[in-house]
């Protein structure tokens, strides 16, 4: 059955400003999808609706997680002492070899797939681990919770320990039993090829998920252009690439099939003009920027740049799984960054709303907006506790995306459906 949502409407249909209905309407088809919202119920046409009243709460488009490593998920906050290849080394890789012991994926997982629930993320994309078994189980504890996803069994099989290698012939075999149970059309939860990064895979592994991305039309998530240190090492394990995408390109995994890579913290260039051309997805990842000390992404630069920017949590290089507050660190990272560019402005509220909703949700298709057609992935927050009378519905959500946390979010939707604590 139709139905129709009552409640103060906020969303972003461009980077710079909020959409803003006080008292609005919202009417959701049987597929889940917006038809329409209005400030008045008879210009909606629903008059079959059920309408459901949500008050003086917000209703705003769900967040999107473009970048996460659930098997890290034990290390959230915790190991912040060291740069990218040796965190990697002393703390990552030891942690994601437990993940070969199904029953303790099963526990962390589990709890991993509740904090995203918690925090209000309703699509994420997701690096696993080499374990194919465990990561099958993640898939299913996506698909039991109704929360979209695109999980990527990790390929890895250099610089790293022996637990976390694998050959190319059991990744192919892995991935090949995952699609045939998850690669189904208009799946929530889907595979996304997943080259860990350059330096933990061998050319013959990536001309392997080239194959499979080709083959089978997956996307791909990797990391790019995070660390000089990794930079630095990807150009002496790939002489012939120009550039440190270049060298995914050339393995067909930047943009043959929508890609998302997380970081590009030194992307310019040659690279960011590959990127744009290859319409790839950028992760922005602050906290894990922050964390790991790899520096400040150009954000700014990129977005003017017309490239394709959504937000990520990266736990465990970010601390942190709620994106409001990645939110936040975009904002006062590039406030530190157009201090010391001289650039012309530093991102705005809306800017940083709107990566996380309608730019990072077009990585999942028609989400992260309540223009009409798009799935309706939505959270109603109840800030009774935050709000004091006089403050604007701008304000107020503000208020909620700085100061907010899971106990202001009263309802989750994904996709049309309720969403209720896996
Ligand atoms: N580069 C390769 N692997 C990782 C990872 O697990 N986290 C981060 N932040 N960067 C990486
Ligand atoms: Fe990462």
């Amino acid at each position: 059955m139709k139905k129709v949502y009552k409640a103060h409407i906020l969303y972003t249909k461009e980077q710079n400003r909020f959409e803003v209905l006080e008292n609005g309407y919202l009417a959701v088809n049987v597929n889940g999808r917006v038809i329409a919202v209005a400030t008045d119920l008879p210009s909606l046409n629903c008059a079959d609706a059920e309408v459901v009243d949500f008050g003086d709460r917000l209703l705003i488009p769900a967040m999107n997680d473009l970048h996460v490593h659930a098997p890290q998920y034990r290390n959230q906050g915790i190991a912040m002492d060291l740069e990218l290849l040796p965190w990697l080394q002393n703390y990552t890789f030891p942690e994601e070899m437990k993940y070969a012991d199904t029953d303790y994926a099963e526990r962390m997982y589990r709890r991993f797939v509740r904090d995203l629930w918690r925090f209000g993320t309703m699509r994420a994309c997701v690096f696993a681990t080499i374990h194919t078994e465990s990561t099958r189980l993640l898939m299913r504890l996506f698909q039991e919770a109704g929360i979209g996803a695109l999980v990527g069994k990790v390929a890895m099989n250099r610089n790293c320990p022996e637990g976390l290698s694998e050959s190319v012939e059991a990744m192919v075999k892995g991935y090949e039993s995952l699609i045939a149970e998850f690669n189904k059309p208009e799946a929530l939860v889907r595979p996304i090829v997943t080259p860990r990064f350059i330096p933990s895979c061998t050319p013959e592994m990536l001309r392997a998920c080239g194959e499979l991305v080709a083959k089978y039309r997956l996307p791909v998530q990797s990391h790019l252009s995070e660390n000089r240190d990794e930079i630095a090492l990807v150009q002496s394990l790939e002489p012939e690439s120009t550039c440190y995408g270049d060298a995914y390109n050339r393995y067909g995994l930047l943009g043959q099939t929508p890609t998302v890579m997380a970081h590009c913290v030194f992307t310019e260039g040659e690279e960011l003009e590959l990127l744009k051309r290859n319409k790839v997805m950028v992760a922005h990842c602050p906290t894990s920027n922050l964390n790991v000390s790899t520096g400040i992404a150009p954000i700014r630069k990129l977005l003017e740049e017309g490239l394709r920017v959504g937000l990520g949590s990266d736990v465990s290089g970010g601390h942190d799984l709620n994106i409001f507050r990645i939110m936040v660190y975009a904002i006062q990272m590039s406030k530190l960054h157009y201090q010391r560019n001289h650039e012309r402005r530093f991102l705005t509220l809306s800017e940083a709303f709107w990566m996380a909703t309608k730019s990072a949700g077009s990585f999942f298709g028609q989400v992260g907006s309540f223009e009409p057609g798009y799935e309706f992935d939505a959270l109603v927050i109840d800030d009774r506790d935050l709000n004091h009378s006089d403050y604007s519905l701008l304000e107020r959500l503000e208020r909620y995306i700085y100061l907010g946390d899971d106990r202001q979010i009263a309802h989750r939707f994904c996709r049309g459906q309720e969403i209720l604590e896996p």
